[in-house]
């Protein structure tokens, strides 16, 4: 059985095998991200000429560790590649994100994609998207009214915390992780919590990725599209 970290590295540099000299990519967030990051570095160095955004300060401060070449998004009309990290990937490729809390940002980034390739272990394919707790972006003004109105679509909402501090996104909002067990039109619930006012957005990402690369413990990698 090959360990978790390395699953990630694996399905990582084969998601990056996608990218060409001379496109623009989003990079995404998380600890299988980082993994593409690290690799896609690599290859800057090696020569590759690439424009990247990050999807977070920690993905960004990473890129720029790694040297590569980060560009403000008024220089862009939109980027060719984005490659994320996700906490469950369905049959459909539809996926719950945010594990990372940088959901906001990764959803943006990714809807300016042309392609959005989806990276994880094997413990992340799921049938029936739910048993991860749904991120839900908050804004903090009345955010207890709008946990209330979260709780009336069926979940038990938790304010996510960090070292027993109110986790605060790099947006400055608040993340509400939804227990709502499994979700059986992800498409509706999207929509419902979109309608809630204080809702900011949600890790649901629905027909917005391309394939998804899965390393299996056996050693080996699927792609999903
Ligand atoms: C961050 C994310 C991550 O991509 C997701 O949580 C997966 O993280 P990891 O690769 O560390 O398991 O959506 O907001």
């Amino acid at each position: 059985m090959m360990r978790k970290m390395n699953l990630k590295k694996m399905a990582a540099e084969k998601a990056v095998e996608y990218v060409e000299d001379g496109m623009r990519v989003g990079l995404g967030t998380g600890s299988t991200a980082y993994w593409a990051i690290k690799r896609i570095g690599e290859r800057v160095r090696e020569g590759m000429t690439i424009q990247a955004v990050a999807t977070s300060k920690a993905s960004e401060k990473l890129a720029a560790e790694e040297g590569i070449p980060l560009v403000p998004f008024h220089q862009l009309d939109g980027l060719d590649l984005t490659i994320d990290g996700a906490d469950e990937v369905n049959p459909e490729l539809s996926l719950i994100k945010g594990g990372g809390g940088a959901l906001l940002r990764e959803k943006i980034v990714a809807y300016h994609s042309k392609q959005l390739i989806i990276i994880a272990d094997e413990h992340k394919v799921v049938n029936t998207l739910g048993a991860f707790p749904l991120p839900v972006e908050i804004i903090p003004f009345a955010h207890e009214w709008t946990l209330g109105s979260l709780e009336k679509l069926g979940c038990s909402p938790q304010l996510r915390t960090d070292n027993d501090q109110l986790y605060v996104t790099d947006n400055g909002n608040y993340i509400a992780d939804c227990r709502f067990g499994e979700i059986a039109d992800p498409a509706k619930l999207h929509q419902q919590l979109l309608y809630i006012p204080g809702v900011v957005d949600n890790g649901l990402f629905i027909g917005m990725a391309d394939r998804a690369v899965i390393a299996d413990s056996d050693g080996t990698v699927k792609i999903m599209e």
